[in-house]
């Protein structure tokens, strides 16, 4: 049996817990991601931006009896359109299924909210993701050369709730 993920939401926590799994996932962040397309995981995430939402993942350690970090995500509502800005599982626990349930679990959690779409654009270099958006019933809007930087493609890829509920 697959061990035990639960998801949930930084402004789920109090303060100091939330500022913990910020600073767990900053370093994640930092070590999977070139330096100009880190996200900055600081404490305003949980204090002032409200449109702006952080899930995580956690997945139960028989060993130590404690839950470990294992993803994480990052959209931004506007209306009835999620931007889905980041997605990332932490390189052990890659191919596992953490990454296909968190995204189900932001596709469930905006569908009850009301919210219609999700949009994302990703590097055509970042097979992994780009295949995993796939599978989850996202499709290609729009391919565009030197999108990144030169030589790196993006692709916008937008998943309709509505459609796919
Ligand atoms: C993309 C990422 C989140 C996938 O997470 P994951 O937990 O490994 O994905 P899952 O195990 O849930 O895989 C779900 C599906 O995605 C696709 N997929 C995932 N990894 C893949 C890989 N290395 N090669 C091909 N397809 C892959 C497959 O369709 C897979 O379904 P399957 O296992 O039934 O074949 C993970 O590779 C990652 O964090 N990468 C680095 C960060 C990144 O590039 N993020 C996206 C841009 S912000």
């Amino acid at each position: 049996m697959s061990p035990t993920l639960s998801h949930a939401d930084i402004h789920s926590l109090k303060r100091n817990e939330a500022l913990e799994i910020l600073a767990q996932i900053s370093r994640v962040e930092k070590k999977t991601f070139p330096t100009n397309e880190a996200f900055g995981f600081g404490e305003e995430l949980w204090r002032k931006k409200p449109n702006t939402r952080v899930l995580y993942t956690t997945r139960a350690n028989e060993n130590t009896a404690r839950s470990d970090l294992v993803g994480y995500a990052v959209y931004v509502r506007q209306k009835g359109v999620a931007l889905l800005h980041k997605l990332c599982v932490i390189e052990a626990y890659r191919r596992q299924g953490v990454g296909h349930q968190l995204m189900s679990y932001i596709q469930e959690r905006l569908r009850k909210e009301g919210c219609q779409y999700i949009q994302l654009w990703v590097d055509q270099a970042r097979e992994p993701a780009w295949a995993l958006y796939r599978r989850c019933g996202f499709e290609e809007r729009e391919v565009i050369p030197d999108y990144y930087a030169p030589g790196r493609t993006g692709i916008r890829m937008v998943l309709d709730l509505a459609r796919d509920g």
